[in-house]
């Protein structure tokens, strides 16, 4: 076979960022190494909070054609508290959020799963794994930055279209075909979460997914209020296989998902276009916790992991999870959120350990 090589647009962001990508980069050399055919070109691009204030510059056209022609981006959390516009509103947000819609990354699917080994959120749930597949470029974050201020009072819009919709819920249709169920009764559901008695933007986001359904009448189609979402992940994720839902709905309820695994140190995050793809971890840039190897890289080696499931390197994909799950249920790669005692750096290595010892079994 010839040489598979990929142009990776490599940003390690602020606050923890430029700790944790190190680790998913040294994942991605050790699979290197271990395949001859198999090269990574990194291309740094420099964008983050700290970046524009050196510089002035949120997200520049060259960095943004970086990230467009790459087969795919690797990013770290970006964004710092104090950087702010004059609005209130945080630069980080809005480069990532640039970053999303310029590109038209519409999917953003975060993978839900207890591991072994892992304390979870939750007392006594054995058995999570689900998706969470959140509309990703429009709904209420479609308003940023064009709400309206105006004396004392602000407006801002949620966007829902028929296009956006239907692209987003035949994906989470085409996630559940693919999956193995609910892993309480193999059964694969496509669960609608929404505010649809309130709100006609989410009553129109139903009304579509209704549309889409149809197409698929192998998988069972259910719906849920957020509000009463929120007590069923607590008390039985069990039942779900893939979870649909609004861009601001997903963001909330993939922090609360996370937490019930065992935190946000765990979970990563797709953000899938037709074109190109950014992979990331759900969390943040954790300032206050930053450069002192405490971040736990976790959350973006499966990030990566994901990457390679886009790149269709499916071979390094299986190795990077397995390797991720072995160190962990090993209990050394464990950082202080999951009760360890090891430092970011070192729970990379003993992953990359971990994949070396895979592949030569
Ligand atoms: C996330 C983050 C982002 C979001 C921010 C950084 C724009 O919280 O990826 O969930 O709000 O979507
Ligand atoms: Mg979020």
């Amino acid at each position: 076979m010839g040489l598979r090589l990929y142009r990776i647009a490599v940003v390690q962001g602020d606050g923890i960022g430029p700790e944790v990508v190190p680790e998913a980069l040294r994942a991605l050399a050790t699979l290197q190494e271990l395949d001859s055919s198999l090269e990574f070109d990194f291309l740094d691009v420099p964008l983050g909070a700290r970046k524009y204030l050196e510089t002035g510059v949120d997200l520049s056209p060259d960095s943004l054609e970086v990230c467009r022609n790459a087969d795919a981006i690797l990013k770290g959390p970006i964004g710092l508290p104090d950087v702010r516009y004059d609005d209130g509103t945080e630069v980080g947000i809005h480069i990532e959020l640039m970053l999303r819609f310029q590109l038209d990354l519409y999917a953003n699917v975060r993978p839900i799963i207890l591991l072994e080994g892992v304390e979870p959120g939750l007392r006594n749930r054995k058995q999570i794994n689900y998706l969470i597949v959140r509309e990703n470029t429009e709904g209420l974050y479609a308003a940023h930055m064009s709400g309206i201020r105006r004396g004392d009072l602000a407006v801002d819009p949620l966007v829902v279209t028929e296009r956006g919709v239907k692209r987003i819920v035949k994906l989470a249709f085409d996630l559940s075909h693919k999956s193995s169920g609910s892993p309480i009764d193999g059964r694969r559901r496509v669960m609608c979460i929404d505010k649809s008695n309130v709100l006609r933007s989410y009553a129109f986001f139903r009304q579509k997914f209704d549309e889409v359904a149809k197409d698929y009448p192998d998988i069972e189609k259910n719906y849920m209020y957020v509000d009463a979402m929120t007590q069923f992940m607590l008390f039985s994720p069990e039942r779900l296989n893939v979870v649909v839902t609004e861009n601001f709905i997903g963001d909330i309820l993939s922090d609360l998902g996370s937490a019930t695994v065992g935190g946000l140190g765990l979970t990563g995050s797709a953000n899938l276009g037709d074109k190109v793809a950014l992979f990331e971890a759900v969390h943040g840039s954790a300032p206050d916790i930053a450069g002192k190897g405490l971040a736990n890289p976790v959350a973006i080696l499966f990030a990566t992991a994901s990457m390679l499931d886009w790149l269709k390197e499916q071979q390094a994909a299986d190795l990077l999870r397995k390797a991720i799950r072995n160190a962990l249920s090993e209990g050394k790669a464990r950082t202080p959120d999951l009760g360890g005692s090891a430092n970011t750096r070192q729970v990379g290595e003993s992953i990359s350990k971990a994949i070396r010892g895979l592949s030569s079994a």
